[in-house]
């Protein structure tokens, strides 16, 4: 099975995990603890159905939707992930050119593993920095001053990261950056030549956000449950978040709000977006899925920001759900992460474009020939 065999999110997973050590694969993969929260992000879509018009004339639909002063061509785009050359080895550099061809955002990471001011050059797409909160000061005003510098129009401020998740795949596997090979390990990664060939002869993996600000004593690996314990301010406040999206002064969300008191506090200080999100079920298991808490949410600041829903994402009618309740755009890692693993930029290229086709074949199905027709009026909840 090759790309052209990939018709769906389960598709690209499966080729993922032919092409990627078990490791590694499994860091995408997994999730926290039982990882109920994973699958609940998903399942959360079939609690409710569309109730689609007919007759509306729908030969065209636009699918453009503005979120954070940007206008996107499609209402999804790619998250900000870490680590993306280990999955590929073009990386962000391939998620990056193809989320410029579809016309939509995406995101460079503090753990990103190319520059995000390389990036920036390259494409004129939308792109936001996700930032991580670190205990050394001076790390966080130099990531600041840059992504600033580069011109990036949208800051991140991930808020639901500040220990590290229980993630048991990874302790099973010995995940860790940079990689410390166990026996185990090693047997899995000689068992995907590919992917050990290509990692070996392309460009040394660095993380150039941080690595001025992170020399670790000799060939210290950690895990990334490690790194957040070590290196993430775990006080992290509002007094923090208020003060840096004063110094940003532009457009600048919160990721990882999940109730209704902490989305009007991220309006009082100023956020302009915020994404529901509990980080694709990788931290706190047992969290409830965004898609689950979403209304409530855009009753409360729907009018006074803008809210993104996150987590969960696997097909077009999950976006449009997600849309009818209210959100302006969605977003999702692990749907282009897979991609990334199985093909590179061309693997992104189709999984965004599967995406835009059911989008945009679902809203003609539904009637709807733009996003705003889309509302709650095209959904009934199952009692
Ligand atoms: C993760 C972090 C790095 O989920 O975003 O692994």
């Amino acid at each position: 099975m090759g790309l052209a065999h990939c018709h769906n999110f389960q598709d690209f997973r499966a080729l993922a995990k032919r092409r990627l050590p078990a490791p590694i694969f499994n860091y995408i993969d997994g999730a926290a603890d039982d990882e109920v929260t994973y699958r609940r992000n998903t399942e959360a879509f079939d609690n409710c159905d569309l109730v689609p018009r007919v007759l509306a004339g729908a030969s065209e639909a636009d699918l453009s939707v503005t979120v954070m002063g940007q206008r996107l061509d499609m209402p999804i785009y790619c998250s900000p992930t870490a680590l993306q050359r280990l999955f590929h080895h073009r990386g962000e550099r391939a998620v990056a050119a193809a989320a410029a061809k579809y016309r939509t955002m995406f995101g460079v990471s503090s753990l990103g593993t190319v520059s995000l001011e390389e990036v920036a050059e390259q494409h004129d797409a939308p792109q936001v920095f996700q930032f991580y909160f670190h205990k050394d000061r001076s790390l966080n005003k130099a990531m600041l001053e840059r992504a600033k510098a580069a011109g990036i129009p949208v800051l991140m401020l991930t808020v639901d990261s500040i220990v590290g998740g229980n993630r048991e795949r990874d302790l099973r596997t010995g995940f860790s950056i940079p990689f410390r090979l166990t026996l185990g390990g090693m047997a899995s990664f000689a068992m995907k030549p590919l992917w050990g060939i290509n990692y070996v002869i392309h460009e040394k993996f660095r993380l150039p956000q941080i690595e001025a600000h992170t020399k670790r004593k000799g060939s210290a690996t950690s895990s990334i449950a490690e790194y957040f314990n070590e290196m993430l301010d775990p006080a992290l406040n509002w007094k923090d978040a208020e003060e840096m999206c004063k110094l940003w002064d532009g457009h600048f969300c919160l990721k990882g709000i999940m109730s209704v008191e902490d989305a009007k506090k991220a309006v009082d200080i100023g956020c302009t977006g915020i994404i529901i999100s509990n980080h694709g079920g990788r931290q706190l298991d047992g969290s409830r899925s965004p898609f689950d808490h979403l209304a409530e949410i855009v009753d409360a600041v729907g009018d006074k920001v803008d809210v993104i829903l996150d987590s969960g994402i696997q097909r077009g009618t999950h976006v449009l759900k997600a849309l009818s309740l209210g959100a302006k755009a969605v977003s999702g890692g692990r749907f282009y992460l897979y991609a990334l693993a199985a093909a590179g930029q061309p693997g992104v290229e189709r999984a965004l474009g599967l995406m835009r086709a059911e989008i945009e074949r679902d809203m003609k199905l539904m009637g709807c020939t733009s996003v705003p027709q889309l509302s709650a009026e095209n959904l009934r909840f199952r009692v």
